[in-house]
């Protein structure tokens, strides 16, 4: 029996190469090894754009093509929209009234996205839950693996404590505690060194054209102290070497090697970088294109995941409410 994972996106914008580095890449590799189901976590995009949501389905539906234009597969994992699932819902439910309120108020991220996210308003009872959420996402699947970033670490543990508690309150050994998979790819910082964030306007966006990505590779900052050719620069300081260690590994040495030996400048180096990055690009915008040509291809995944994906959230919910002496 293969071991079962699940992991999400929220569908808040156009994905960039961030989400490539850090998650697709990942989620394509273990399709073959895990029962894998992919989630677009739009009740979790609400809690923070529900002031504007007017692209909400444009974005779970662009998300969504872009999932499979990088390769992930229907035939190999469940890919399905949460909200299409309510049982999500009802585990949420459920979770709440088990989760104490200062497990959440303590949760590091909570504080970090209120800072983070300054120009919206998430001050709200919802956001407040979001670990709650996603600890039903993750137990109504019983899923013993999930792969996240560091960044969600915290939830996981939450997710764990929740699970435990649970089965302590109702002594039933119901729900698994599921560990996190590290997505091991180094952190890619956004064009200008800061996170990459669509927030931060500065990620080169799986849909940019080749014009656009040499646009914005040339905005970057490299070494500070390399100001002309014949200086030796630092390709360990330098972000554009940190691009090259993640997507065109192939080419780190040489790139390395002239760098510190001051054999080319940094406006070919990142000319270079452009193209390189171009290549890897090109085949997920070619079959992106393909699939947006059939209208109804998506729509017709998406149906399928969330019958599958529902087949075991029922299960998990019968059996959680039975527990629980509801009239059903
Ligand atoms: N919180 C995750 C993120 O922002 C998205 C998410 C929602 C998720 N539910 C999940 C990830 C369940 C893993 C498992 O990246
Ligand atoms: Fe960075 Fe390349 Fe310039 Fe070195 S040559 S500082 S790696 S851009």
């Amino acid at each position: 029996m293969k071991k079962r994972i699940l992991s999400g996106m929220r569908p808040t914008g156009r994905l960039h190469i961030g989400h490539l580095a850090g998650a697709l890449d990942n989620w394509v590799k273990l399709q073959d090894e895990f029962n894998c189901f992919f989630m677009v976590a739009d009740w979790h995009a609400l809690m923070s754009e529900y002031e504007n949501p007017k692209e909400l389905k444009k974005n779970i539906l662009d998300n969504v093509c872009d999932w499979l234009s990088c390769g992930l597969d229907p035939e190999k994992a469940v890919i399905f929209v949460q909200s299409h699932v309510s049982e999500h819902l009802d585990l949420a439910m459920i979770f709440s009234c088990i989760t104490p309120l200062g497990w959440l108020e303590r949760c590091p991220t909570y504080k970090e996205q209120i800072k983070e996210l300054k120009g919206k308003d998430i001050n709200n009872y919802a956001f407040l839950g979001y670990p709650v959420l996603q600890a039903a996402d993750i137990l109504l699947y019983k899923a013993e693996v999930v792969p996240v970033g560091k960044d969600q670490l915290p939830h996981l543990e939450l997710t764990r404590e929740i699970a435990r508690r649970f089965n302590n309150i109702y002594k039933k050994e119901l729900f698994p505690e599921p560990k996190a998979l590290l997505t091991e790819s180094a952190k890619l910082t956004g064009l200008d060194g800061r996170k990459m964030s669509k927030s931060y306007d500065n990620t080169i966006n799986l849909s940019d054209s080749e014009s656009e990505v040499e646009k914005k590779v040339m905005q970057m900052i490299t070494d500070p102290k390399r100001i002309k050719l014949s200086d030796a620069g630092n390709p360990d300081v330098c972000n554009v070497f940190s691009y090259y260690n993640v997507f065109c590994p192939e080419r780190e040495q040489e790139v390395k090697d002239r760098c510190i030996n001051a054999k080319v400048g940094c406006t070919k180096c990142k000319k270079q970088l452009a193209s390189c990055l171009s290549d890897k690009l090109a085949p997920i915008q070619k079959t992106r294109k393909r699939i947006l040509q059939d209208k109804s291809y998506l729509d017709k995944i998406l149906k399928a995941g969330s019958v599958k994906a529902k087949e075991s959230a029922s299960s998990t919910v019968k059996q959680t409410k039975e527990l629980l002496h509801f009239y059903v």
